[in-house]
Parts: structure tokens; sequence; C-alpha cells
């Protein structure tokens, strides 16, 4: 057989294998792995189970004590109280456009739903049975020292839950600026 006979015979086998596919499909089926080494990792997975540790688990806690990057803690484990907060945590961005802006898309994002677009308490959830929050222009929230208000948002306070997971940690500073701008 000469060169190009081959090719056509290679080319019909193909086109056949291809049609057989169409056919006879099976989505249970495996498709053919070429080269398995890099379908595989020989790594251990993530979540898969790990003869080597003695609770059979690849993913492991962090040790006691570990900080993650760029994440230092901001006070001890539960020690951090209110009134704690209120005397020693303060806010460590300057006031700029820029952050009073992020402060503004915060509010609105998350907390608006309850105490209003301008910080009343007459949020749109207020109007379906949930019990309206205290006026955000009031002496009292005037008189709150940015830490204070940063643990509010941090672990949340009577009816108002921790908004610690939604609302990143400069996050949480840029809203206090934003909220001390609000009802001026
Ligand atoms: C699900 C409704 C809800 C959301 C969302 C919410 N809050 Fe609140 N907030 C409340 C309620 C209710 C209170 C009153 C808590 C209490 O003292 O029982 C409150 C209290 C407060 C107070 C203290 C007011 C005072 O006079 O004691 C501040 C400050 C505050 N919230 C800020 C925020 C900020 C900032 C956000 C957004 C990150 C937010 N809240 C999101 C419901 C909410």
């Amino acid at each position: 057989m000469d060169m190009k006979s081959i090719i056509k015979l290679g080319i019909v086998i193909v086109l056949l294998m291809g049609l057989q596919k169409c056919l006879y499909n099976n989505p249970r089926d495996l498709n053919v792995e070429f080269v398995p080494e890099m379908v595989h990792s020989v790594a251990f997975d993530a979540y898969a189970y790990n003869p080597n540790y003695a609770d059979g688990k690849t993913l492991k806690m962090p040790v006691k004590g570990t900080i993650a990057r760029g994440f230092l803690p901001e006070y001890s484990e539960g020690e951090l109280t209110e009134d704690i907060a209120r005397k020693v945590l303060l806010n460590p961005l300057e006031i700029t456009d820029k952050n009073l802006a992020r402060g503004e898309w915060i509010y609105r994002t998350h907390c608006q739903v309850c105490h209003g677009m301008t910080g009343l308490g007459d949020g749109p959830v207020t109007k379906r049975g949930v019990p309206s929050p205290p006026s955000l222009l009031s002496d009292n929230v005037k008189n709150m020292k940015d830490g204070q208000i940063y643990f509010i948002i941090s672990n949340g306070k009577g009816n108002m839950a921790s908004y610690r997971s939604q609302v990143q940690r400069e996050d949480r500073w840029k809203v206090i600026q934003y909220l001390r701008t609000m009802g001026n």
C-alpha cells in the first residue's frame, strides 16, 4: 500500500469510529484517556482519604496560633467586648472620597434593607414585619466611637446579626466613615 492509501484508510477508520460512537454512545462509558498521568494527580486531592494520617483526612486544620497571611488578629479570640472595642479599636483608614464611596456602597448593599437609605430605621424589610432598628442619626450613635460600631458590625447586637462574614474588615471601617456623613 502506498502512503496515500494508508492515510485514506486511516481517515475512514476514524470516521467509522466516530459513527460508532454516535450510534452506540453510552454517556456512562468513560472516554479513552490518552495520558492518564495528567488527568489523575499524584498528590492527594484536598478532600480525598489519606492513609498517612490517623484521622484519614488530607486537609488539616491550621496549627494553633497560626496567622493567615495579611490577616493579623485584632484582639485575642473571645476577649474583645463592646466596651474594650470602644476604647482600643481606632479606624485605621484615612477619610477619602474613595473610602466614602465604598462605604456608601457597602451601606446600600448590606445595611439599608433594615436601617433605611437615610439611616432612619425605615428600610424595606421593616414594612414586612421585621421590627425597625433604631435610627443611626441618633445622639446614641453619634456618641459611639468607631471601634464600638466596628464591634457591632462584626459581632451583631440584640436583634442585629453579625456581618463579619459579609463585610470585610476594611469595608467595615469604610461603612463607618460613611455613617458619619449621614444626616449631614
Ligand atoms: C437585618 C436588619 C439589619 C441589618 C441588615 C443591619 N442592621 Fe444594624 N441594627 C439592626 C437592629 C434591629 C439594631 C438594634 C439592635 C438592638 O440594640 O437590639 C441595629 C443596631 C445597629 C447599630 C446600633 C444602633 C444603636 O443605637 O444602638 C448600629 C451602629 C448598626 N446597627 C449599624 C449597622 C450597619 C453598619 C449595618 C450594615 C453593615 C447594619 N447595621 C445592618 C438591624 C440591622
